[in-house]
Parts: structure tokens; sequence; C-alpha cells
């Protein structure tokens, strides 16, 4: 089975086909094309909605034509199965862009959709042929940590989901951007914060909110304030503070997603852990993560995409598409920017 993937719901243009062969636990990628308008939001501090949408009216095809090319596929009359397609959560405009398209692809094609939410997207991540080694075990635990949802969910099954919190304010990769806009860093600073923080130190020791609390709930918006206060009383910064600082809201941002990640993992009795979303592809993350499993009383096994199928992409849509969707007729299909787990 042939799939082809659509990701529009944030500033990226994604399009990807990928093999799903009947009785496989993973699919294969023939392609996987994101193009991105990041470099224009970088000069905001921030994503405007229209500037993204707009400018994935101009992509759309080409990152299309370009996906289905490099599987050996052509635009005119492509020999898929269905395509997959994410039509919420998102920005309205820009998940308007692929909605719009997919559905006129669909009756030019004569293929079905298979309607996918963004977040389990970020999930089937995971079950990408050359990102996964070994089996993933049932129940699975999962952290969805991205710019928009800082989520724990558990898989019972490979179609069965079940939410088990989430953040309260902002998401981590969102705490990370402010953080970042307040060190005059590129937007998004996400990967910048981690790069910097490989020279600094956790001198400033910042709150580490929820961690102790009995659920499975997040935290994120006090650390900006906490940040703020501190890069008032420093006033002028030279290179080193930066990096400490860095190291210390990354730490803090880190050590809550570890221990709840764990926490749900023993309460669950779970033997797996799956990563996801863009703040997933942070190393220290993973280190920390590992160190945690290694000293857990029960066996778990962590598994996590490499970092281009942790941001957005086409390939995770396409993968969950092909294990867990329902294909639907284009008349069924309309974007939903509010969607959820829950
Ligand atoms: O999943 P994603 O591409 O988009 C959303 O669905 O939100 O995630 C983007 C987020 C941004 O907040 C970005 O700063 C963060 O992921 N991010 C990282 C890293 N790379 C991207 N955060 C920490 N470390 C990284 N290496
Ligand atoms: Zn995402």
């Amino acid at each position: 089975m042939l799939i082809l993937g659509i990701e529009t719901s944030c500033d990226e243009t994604g399009a990807s086909v990928v093999k799903h062969q009947k009785g496989k636990k993973t699919v294969k990628v023939l392609s996987n094309v994101v193009s991105s308008s990041l470099s224009l939001h970088a000069k905001t501090g921030g994503i405007i909605p229209e500037v993204a949408a707009r400018e994935q009216i101009k992509f759309i095809i080409p990152v299309i034509k370009t996906a289905l090319g490099e599987a050996g596929l052509n635009l005119s009359n492509p020999e898929i199965d269905a395509i997959a397609l994410t039509y919420g959560p998102g920005l309205i405009g820009s998940l308007l862009v692929g909605v719009e398209t997919a559905k006129t692809l669909s009756y030019v094609w004569n293929k079905k959709i298979i309607p996918v939410n963004h977040l389990i997207g970020h999930i089937y991540a995971n079950f990408i042929e050359e990102e996964q080694k070994e089996n993933i075990h049932f129940p699975a635990v999962c952290l969805v940590v991205s710019g928009g949802h800082t989520d724990l969910v558990i898989l019972t099954q490979k179609n069965e989901i079940k939410w088990l919190g989430g953040t309260r304010d902002d998401a981590a990769g969102e705490a990370l951007d402010k953080v970042g806009r307040l060190l005059n860093l590129p937007y998004p600073a996400g990967a910048k914060i981690e790069e910097l923080a490989k020279k600094g130190k956790d001198i400033y020791k910042f709150p580490r909110p929820l961690i102790d609390s009995g659920d499975f709930d997040f935290s994120f918006s006090g650390l900006k304030t906490a940040v703020l206060r501190e890069v008032k009383k420093i006033g002028k910064m030279d290179n080193q503070t930066v990096a400490n600082l860095c190291m210390s809201v990354q730490s803090a941002v880190i050590d809550v997603l570890v221990k709840k990640t764990l926490k749900a993992a023993n309460a669950y009795k779970s033997e797996s852990i799956l990563l996801s979303g863009g703040v997933a592809a942070n190393s220290m993350l993973r280190f920390e993560l590992r160190k945690a499993i290694l000293s857990n009383n029960h066996k778990i096994k962590l598994h996590a995409p490499s970092p281009k199928y942790c941001t957005d992409n086409a390939a995770m849509i396409a993968s969950a598409g092909s294990f867990i969707g329902e294909k639907v007729n284009f008349g069924r299909v309309e974007a939903n920017p509010q969607l959820y787990f829950k």
C-alpha cells in the first residue's frame, strides 16, 4: 500500500510517500519533502499565521510534485492508495491550504482521504522503518512534546490511545521559544538553546513546576517569568551567562519531562517509552531519559525518531494514516484547528 502524506498545520509544508506492506509493523519512507517559511518568521520572533499560509499556497503543489517524483510517481495520475492528511490541530489558514489541496487532488485522482490528527501523527513517527530497531511493546507511554503541545498518552495497542495528562498553560517548546526571545536568540529557539547549553551550567536552578504533583500534568509558563526576573537582575549579559541561562532553563524543562514520563511508564507498567514532537529532537532530553530508565526497577526501552521525523513532517502523517486511519470521501473532510487528544 502506498500512502501520500500531506502536512501543513503550522509553518511547514510537507509531503511524503510511504510504503506499508501488509503485516509489517513499520512503514518505509520513499520520499519526505519539507519546505519551511521559518526564515521569514525569524525576523518577527514568531509565526505570523497569514504569512505562513500565503507561503504554503506557493509551496504546496511543488512540494507534493517533488515527493511523488522522488517516489517514482507523477502528479497527473499517481498510483497511490490514499492521501493521509493533517486536518488539525493547527493554524486555520495553514490547515486549509493542505485540506483544500488534498480535497482537490482526491477528486481529480479519484483517491480517498485519511484524515489524521497532527498529534497522533507525531506519535507514529516512531513506526517508521529506519527509526525502529526493536519492536515497540504495548502498553507504550508516549510523550508528545512540541511547540504547541506537551502531552502524555498511553498506547494500549497500536490503534488505541488514552490521554493521561498535558500542559495547563505553555507547551515545553513554546516556553523555550519565549525564553529564546528574552535572550535575543532566533525563533524557534529550542535547537539554539540546546547548542548554547552545552557550554553552560545549571547555576540558576529555576523552578521545576508540578514536578511532584500526583498527576501527569505540566506547567511551563512560570519558567519564562523566572528567567525574565533573572535577566533583569543580571543586566548586561556575556556569552557565558547566556549559556548558563540556556542550560538552566533546559535542565528545568527536561527534569520535569523525564520525571513525569517515567512515572507514567511505571504506573502503567509500560515496557516502551516513545518520544515525539520537535522538542524530542533534544539530545539532553534523550540522554537524561535513558539515564533515568537505567536506574528504574522495571525494564523499559526508549524509542525516539531521528530529529528530521521529530519536527513537523509528512512522513509521520502518512505513517499514522496507514496504521490507524479511516479512508473517507473528500466531502467528509474539514479542517479542525481545535482538535485535541481528548
Ligand atoms: O513538532 P514541531 O516541529 O512543531 C509543533 O508541532 O509545534 O516542534 C517545534 C518546537 C519548537 O518549539 C522548537 O523550539 C522545538 O520544537 N525544538 C527543540 C529542538 N528542536 C526543535 N527544542 C529543544 N531542543 C531541540 N533540539
Ligand atoms: Zn507538530
